[in-house]
């Protein structure tokens, strides 16, 4: 098996880690995260080897490979570009209760969590999230670095353009276009399409605010907050 790093150790880390240990594609070495108060510690009994500053050094130990833990869409991308410059392989991870439809596309550095569902003729971007149990039905086509939470349902044919984050629970009935840096809010019904950089929420959802902040996002995955791996390129 191919050894990889984590890059991120905070809470989805921690879910990225369960499903590789599940998946047994890979071998999971360490994580990277740029919050030196980790660094030496073990999460879930795998070692914070450092931070981004040491993918050359841990390049020479023969690690080649990486995976991408951070739940902020735009430092995911962000992340990507930068292990693209070491020359790092990006992979994805794929829980073995996720259910794929044969026909389905997906790209590099993808997350898939336990209990997603992902029907006919759909297409996965790099760096996309399809969380805990969501469901995305026929043809719909999931943006670069997207978030489809815990939960979220959507129906056939949607569009949900790069950077866009659809909150958990949240449902979207067929034929809509989520817009690039969107937000969804949790468990909001989705009925028509979706402005670039909104924010909806509600039920039917209606905008709340334009050029929305991610930190709520950044938050849950780091703890300081502080670090610049965590700010959000948006
Ligand atoms: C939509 C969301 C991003 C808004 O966050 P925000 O920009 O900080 O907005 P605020 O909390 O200031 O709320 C603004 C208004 O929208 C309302 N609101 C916020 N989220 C809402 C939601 N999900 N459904 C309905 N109303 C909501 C607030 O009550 C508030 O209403 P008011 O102005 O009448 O008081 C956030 O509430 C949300 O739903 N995040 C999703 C979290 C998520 O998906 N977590 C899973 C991670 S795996």
């Amino acid at each position: 098996m191919t050894d990889i790093l984590i890059l991120g150790a905070g809470g989805h880390g921690r879910v990225v880690l369960d499903i590789i240990h599940h998946a047994r594609t890979y071998n999971p070495v360490g994580f990277l995260d740029n919050n030196a108060a980790l660094h030496g510690r073990r999460i879930d009994g795998l070692p914070v080897l450092g931070g981004m500053n040491d993918l050359e050094k841990l390049k020479t130990t023969g690690i080649r490979a990486a995976i991408i833990a951070v739940g902020d869409n735009g430092v995911r991308r962000a992340l990507g570009d930068q292990l693209e410059s070491h020359d790092f392989e990006i992979v994805s991870a794929i829980h073995p209760s996720a259910q794929l439809a044969r026909n389905t596309t997906i790209g590099k550095g993808v997350v898939i969590a336990a209990g997603a569902l992902v029907c006919a003729h759909c297409q996965i971007g790099d760096y996309a999230i399809l969380n805990t149990g969501c469901i995305i039905d026929h043809e719909s086509m999931i943006g670069m670095a997207t978030h489809i939470c815990p939960g979220v349902r959507l129906a056939g044919h949607v569009t949900v353009e790069s950077g866009a984050h659809i909150g958990i629970g949240a449902t979207v009935i067929q034929n809509v276009r989520i817009g690039f840096e969107s937000i969804v809010g949790a468990g909001a019904v989705v009925t028509q399409d979706v402005d670039p950089m909104t924010t909806v929420v509600g039920v039917p959802a209606r905008p709340i605010k334009n050029a929305p902040s991610v930190s709520e996002f950044t938050d849950l995955i780091a703890p300081d907050g502080r670090d610049p791996m965590y700010v959000s390129t948006r």
